[in-house]
């Protein structure tokens, strides 16, 4: 089966399903391409917290509805560390801007559900998905989809197909250059039914390592614990976690995390990763395909949706008539951004995290910069800056 479209775009995580959303609404036409099903995407817990610029853009494209009415806005953050509690207040900090919890599967819901609205053509269970000819003018994608050999043919194609996604692998050795970072440890995310622990999100330092208290809903809590990246989360018994927890997140004054049945259990990589340039020929990545970064600073999902609105408008302007120069620019204008993330994501990273090997200096080091960040108003100023994400420009 042959067919055609104007863009067509691997993968539907928020990267892929934001650009055919712009897209759509820019009057371009874009086939999507997923390799597991609509239950899948929407079932698959993952990050949590949408940058101010991120919920201003789902708002302008018709996506603010659910979002404004059962995503939760948070004001600033906890800082825990050495038993005592301080916080970062974000509106006062950056002209009024602030954060909004809102897990990404429902940003997928609702993408999904508008993409089909819309009449979208987005195929999800295919298989077998290679690209052929991106460094020509007629690229094309083939695919397996219900035991049949199909192929559409595109005038561009955008590789949102995440970490292990194909369209990274198809740019040739050589013409990209991967920069990477890893860490000698992963995240242990839990859901529980509680209550919230706390107003706000916790970031807690401890010498057992990182702590860190994060929510869903009024009845369903997230949180994560710095792990070993060889630990198996069937290891971990509900009565090992909360231990773990009330110990990491002890303060001077006797706070402890609410309690309550554990749902889900998972144990997430971290690592940094940045392929330069994002794009080769009429190939664009966009997301985790061109970029990861460790969750601690919240910007993953964030990213996939400021490359997916940096690259719909390089597109917009292509078939306006405008050339080929803002999609030239698209890699240098999305990575100059990404490389900020970067920064700063390592940078709570290293702050926050217990290092094997650290002694008690690198300890008292990173006791001292929390007191800083959270005593200096510039320092406090700089670290809200980024965490409610700086401007899409
Ligand atoms: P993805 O969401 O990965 O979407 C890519 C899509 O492409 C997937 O649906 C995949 O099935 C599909 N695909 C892959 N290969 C193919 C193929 N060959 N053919 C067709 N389709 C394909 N970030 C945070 O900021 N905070 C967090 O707490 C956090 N937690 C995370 C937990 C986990 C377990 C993971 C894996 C990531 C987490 N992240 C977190 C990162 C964040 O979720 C990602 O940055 C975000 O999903 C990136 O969106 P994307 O659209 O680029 O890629
Ligand atoms: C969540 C994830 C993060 O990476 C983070 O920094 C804060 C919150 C979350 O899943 O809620």
């Amino acid at each position: 089966m042959k067919h055609r479209t104007q863009v067509g775009i691997v993968g539907a995580g928020p990267a892929g399903l934001l650009l055919s959303h712009l897209l759509h609404k820019q009057g371009i036409e874009s086939v999507v391409l997923e390799c597991r099903t609509r239950e899948q995407i929407e079932g698959t817990i993952r990050a949590g917290v949408l940058e101010q610029g991120t919920v201003d853009l789902l708002t302008r494209v018709g996506l603010g509805e659910r979002l404004a009415r059962e995503g939760f806005a948070h004001d600033g953050i906890l800082l825990r560390f050495h038993g005592r509690t301080r916080r970062v207040d974000f509106p006062s900090q950056t002209g009024g801007k602030r954060v909004t919890v809102y897990p990404q599967h429902e940003v997928l819901r609702d993408l999904v559900k508008a993409r089909l609205a819309d009449g979208a053509d987005l195929r999800f269970g295919v298989n077998a998905v290679s690209l052929r000819g991106v460094d020509g003018e007629r690229p094309a994608i083939r695919y397996r989809h219900d035991g049949e050999d199909c192929e559409v043919s595109c005038d561009f194609v955008a590789g949102c197909d995440g970490t292990h996604g194909v369209c990274r692998a198809s740019i040739p050795s050589g013409i990209a250059t991967p920069l990477e970072r890893t860490y000698p440890f992963a995240w242990f995310g839990v859901l529980c039914e509680a209550p919230p622990s706390s107003p706000e999100l916790i970031y807690c330092l401890h010498e057992r390592g990182f702590a860190l208290v994060s929510t869903r809903s009024p009845t369903v809590q997230r949180m994560y614990l710095q792990v070993d990246p060889e630990e198996r989360a069937c290891d971990w018994s509900d009565d090992r976690i909360w231990s773990e927890f009330r110990t990491r997140l002890a303060t001077d004054d006797g706070w402890a995390p609410k309690e309550g049945p554990i749902f889900h259990k998972v144990v997430v990589g971290m690592r940094s990763f940045v392929l330069e340039p994002m794009q080769h020929g009429r190939l664009f990545l966009a997301g985790d395909s061109a970029h990861v970064v460790p969750p601690t600073g919240a910007k993953g999902l964030n990213l996939a949706a400021s490359d997916a609105y940096y690259l719909g408008g390089a597109l917009a302007a292509f078939y306006r008539g405008g050339g080929s120069s803002a999609l030239e620019r698209y890699s240098e204008r999305a990575l100059a951004r990404v490389w900020k993330a970067q920064r700063f994501s390592m940078w709570m990273t290293s702050m926050l995290h217990r290092f094997p090997g650290g002694d008690r200096f690198q300890y008292r080091a990173q006791v001292a910069e929390l007191d800083y960040v959270t005593s200096s108003k510039a320092a406090a100023t700089a670290l809200a800056e980024n965490y409610v994400g700086l401007p899409m420009n």
